[in-house]
């Protein structure tokens, strides 16, 4: 059986229910990933309800003003994301009409939409093959295929890119959640939870017992 196959299955029976799970717009995931970058799954959860439930649309994030989208953000912090959302949520509310564009090139230029987060809402709302490589993915990968690649350094993160499009099934959606998952659950930055890995069979830092050693991160 395939690589991503494996993982898929894993991802099927394991994923933890999370309210953006349920949904399937850009702008839900949109929301929800720049939520994620800077806190974790179960301290977004409210937060994203509440946001959700007071901004419905990107109409609605784009008319708010400054201040009532703090008041929503306060307490993820990292106030600067809320900004950025909020001006890219502008940007496709007035230029696009609210529908979030699916060409990278228009992608890219949506303010506060990096790398991650185009790669992140291209695929898992419109299921197109684009990589979502954060910091738990360049973690399993570099194990799975000892990656020597220094991470703490930029242009690390398209090494990691191209290995995820080697890669990539015809299910990109589940694919790249099932990465940042198994990230998440199984193969933790300390005491990775081997025994339960669906990768197992094939991860190569298992078979020489160096797990801990990856991903190889300089202290600059
Ligand atoms: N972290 C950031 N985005 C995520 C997602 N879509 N699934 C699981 N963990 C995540």
């Amino acid at each position: 059986m395939k690589y991503t196959t494996y993982l898929l299955e894993w991802f099927d029976k394991n994923k933890r229910q999370m309210p953006w799970r349920e949904r399937s717009d850009a702008y839900s995931i949109w929301v929800s990933e720049v939520m994620l970058q800077q806190t974790q799954v179960d301290t977004v959860r409210p937060y994203y309800e509440r946001f959700m439930e007071r901004f419905p649309t990107v109409h609605d994030l784009a008319m708010a003003t400054q201040e009532e989208v703090y008041t929503y953000w306060q307490g993820l912090g990292y106030y600067r994301r809320a900004d950025n959302l909020h001006k890219g949520a502008k940007v496709v509310s007035e230029q696009y009409n609210g529908i979030f564009p699916t060409d990278p090139k228009l992608v890219k230029n949506i303010p506060g939409i990096g790398p991650y987060t185009m790669g992140a809402v291209l695929s898992i709302a419109f299921n197109l093959p684009y990589p979502a490589v954060d910091g738990n993915v360049m973690r399993v990968l570099s194990r799975q295929f000892l990656i020597e690649d220094d991470i703490a350094i930029p242009k690390t993160r398209k090494i990691f890119e191209e290995k995820v499009m080697v890669l990539m099934p015809e299910d990109a959606r589940n694919f790249n959640q099932a990465l940042m998952e198994l990230g998440a659950l199984i193969c933790t930055p300390k005491n990775p939870k081997c025994e339960s890995c669906p990768m197992k069979p094939i991860c190569m830092a298992y078979e020489e017992g160096v797990q801990i050693e990856y991903p190889v991160k300089s202290s600059k």
